[in-house]
Parts: C-alpha cells; structure tokens; sequence
C-alpha cells in the first residue's frame, strides 16, 4: 500500500478541486492508497509541524467539481530556492521542505501547478530523490506540451462573458470598451475571447501593433455605420515605445510585481486620437474564480486519474498532458522548456483576421 502527497501550487484556477477528487478516487478507491493533502503547496511543507492531512471520503463529494479554487491552498511566492525573508534577504530553504515531504513518509508527490512551479519542485525533487509527477493547470495555458491546461476554459468563459456584457453598453453610449484581460506573456485568453466574444480588435503581446492601425480599424468601423467598438488587450502587451506596464503588491523582498494598467494606456490613447468616448473594464481575478466550466472539469478528472495511474506504473518525472483528444503523458522537462505562447501565424490568428478582427498591425 503507497503513501502519496498532493499538492496545489502557483496561482489558482477552476478545475483544481476536480483534479483533486480525481486523485483521490483514483489512488485511494482504485489502488487502496493514502492520499495525504499538502497545504499552501512547497509553504506547507516548510512549516513545523508540516501543514499537511490525509484526505478523506468528503474528498469524493461531487461538490468538488462544481468548486473554484483549491481546498488545498496554494501560493505563487517563496519560491523556496530563494525564500524572502523578513529583513529583506532571500534564503535557500530546499533542505526544509525536503525534510518535511520525508516527514510525511510518502512514496510519491503529484503536484498540480504551472510550468513555474513545475520547474521549482522539479529541481526540489531532483534534490531530494522525490518520485514526482505533474498535473498542468493555469489559466494562461501556456505550458509546453500540452494543449490545454485545467482553468483556461473557464477562463475564456470568464472573459467573453465579460465582452458578453460590454456590447449593449457600448452600443448604447457610442463608446469603445476596452477589456484588459491576463495570461501572464500570452495572449491566448484574449485571443479565444476575443474571437468569442465579437472583439473588433485583439491585442497580444505576441503581435507588435502600432496606434494608428488601432485607429484605422476604428474609422474603417465608423465609416462601415458601426457607433461602438470592442478592444481586448492581454496584459502583457507593451505601450507603443515599448515599456511593460506592471503593478508592485506588498513591499520588501516579499515584493511581487504583475502585469497591469496597459488597458488605461490604450484606452486614453485612443480617446486621444480619435476623439472616442472610451471606458476601461480589468477583469482580473474574476478570470480565476468562478465555477469551473464542463470542460475544465473533464480534464481535471482526467488528468488525476492518469496522474496516479502513472505513479502505480512507477514512471516518474512526468507531466499528464491533454493532445489529439487525448490524455497523454510527457517529460516535464518538455513541458517547462518554453512558454506555449501564441504563434502569429497560426490557426486561431489566420481565422480572426479572417473575421475582420484586426491585432493592431494592419487594418483587417
Ligand atoms: O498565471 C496566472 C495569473 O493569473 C496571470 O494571468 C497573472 O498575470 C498572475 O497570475 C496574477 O498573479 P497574482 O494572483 O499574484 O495577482
């Protein structure tokens, strides 16, 4: 009988409690195994005693799959191989949260996180000899080798719901809406809901636009008898001249700094240009929470299933991934070598423009 930690770790999505229950059907139903929750993922492991418990039937409530979040906690800071510490330093804490995954006495850990975390408890487990297997989640679903990750569909949901929203309001003032929308350096979640939701123009940090094509396709509109646009914007698009727009929380080396205010940017240069009443809508964490839309679900159930049958195989250092309508299984060193971002020249791009959509680079 196997002892096996989980873990959720990096920022939050829907699907991840899904994942979760999947594990624990899977490993305790399927093989008789304890499944043993780790709490705030690597933090937990780092605290004394370890913040750690072993799950049980409740962790088979279908109450689960309809639940955003993670039951578990999680954290995207402390990356224990450089740990912010009070007074400013930063500390290498492996050995800790080593010492406390040993103290759990397990056999094995899957971790539920993005390619961040991925490469961090990778190293961890390299270090600390951890039979370690990896189940893809982030709403930004730009992890290599996989073609979907749990939280980007509802993600996608979350955005164009909210472009769902902005027409009716832009129709009826005259105005251009612009929705900042994240996905960290990719632009898939505004690519997907742009195309969804009807956006007139999409811009990615992937596609290198300039104003005046913005403003062309603006006239082009006005002009086609159209009195309200809709501009999406992922966050990681830069100003015109190049500067990244971000937003610091907190202060110290606990610091973080994330993308943010590029929206406001565009927005008032547009108005600038064009004359155009404009009004800006972040729909931030709004993108994270939620209720997991069906998809998410699926794959989530999937994945901890095939997760656990991987560590009954004994086939370690490895990603479950979803491609060709399949769950599959990967290196997660395939799966962190590069961010997934959005080919310009693919599908999904050839097909918005198609539509009209324009990316700031040429009028469509
Ligand atoms: O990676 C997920 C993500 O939501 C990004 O899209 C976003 O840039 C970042 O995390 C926000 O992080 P935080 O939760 O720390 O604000």
């Amino acid at each position: 009988m196997k002892r096996i930690g989980l873990l959720t770790s990096g920022g939050d999505c829907a699907g991840l409690n899904a994942a979760l229950r999947a594990v624990y059907a899977r490993a305790h139903h399927g093989y008789g195994w304890t499944v043993v929750g780790i709490r705030n993922g690597t933090a937990g492991l780092m605290e004394r005693p370890v913040q750690a418990e072993e799950l049980d039937e409740r962790a088979m409530n279908s109450d689960l799959l309809r639940l955003g979040g993670t039951i578990l906690g999680t954290t995207n800071k402390g990356n224990p191989f450089k740990f912010p510490m009070e007074d400013g330093s930063f500390v290498d804490r492996t050995n800790e949260v080593i010492e406390g995954y040993k103290m759990l006495n397990l056999d094995a850990l899957i971790m539920i996180g993005g390619d961040g975390s991925m490469a961090i408890i990778r190293k961890l487990a390299k270090q600390g000899g951890i039979p370690l297997v990896a189940i893809p989640k982030t709403i930004d679903n730009d992890i290599g080798a996989t073609e979907t990750s749990i939280g980007f569909e509802t993600a996608v949901q979350a955005a164009t719901s909210a472009l769902d929203h902005l027409q009716p309001t832009a129709a009826s003032h005259s105005r251009v809406m612009v929705l900042e929308l994240m996905g960290r350096d990719a632009g898939h979640i505004a690519l997907w809901s742009g195309i969804a939701g009807g956006a007139d123009v999409i811009l990615i940090p992937e596609i290198p636009y300039k104003l005046s094509a913005i403003c062309e396709k603006l006239e082009q509109l006005k002009k086609r008898k159209r009195n309200f646009a809709l501009v999406v914007v992922a966050e990681a698009v830069k100003t015109e001249t190049g500067e990244a727009v971000t937003a610091v929380h907190g202060g110290g080396a606990g610091a973080t700094r994330t993308y943010g205010g590029i929206g406001q940017y565009i927005a008032e240069e547009i108005a600038r240009l064009t004359g155009a009443e404009t009004r800006v809508t972040v729909l931030g964490h709004v993108q994270r929470g939620g209720t997991p839309e069906p998809g998410d679900r699926v794959i989530a159930s999937a994945f901890g299933v095939h997760a656990v049958d991987l560590i009954a195989e004994k086939r370690y250092d490895r990603m479950v991934g979803w491609n060709n309508r399949r769950v599959v299984d990967v290196p997660i060193e395939d799966a962190i070598r590069a961010a997934q971002t959005v080919d310009p020249q693919g599908e999904l791009v050839t097909a918005a423009r198609g539509l009209g959509i324009s990316f700031g680079d040429s009028v469509a």
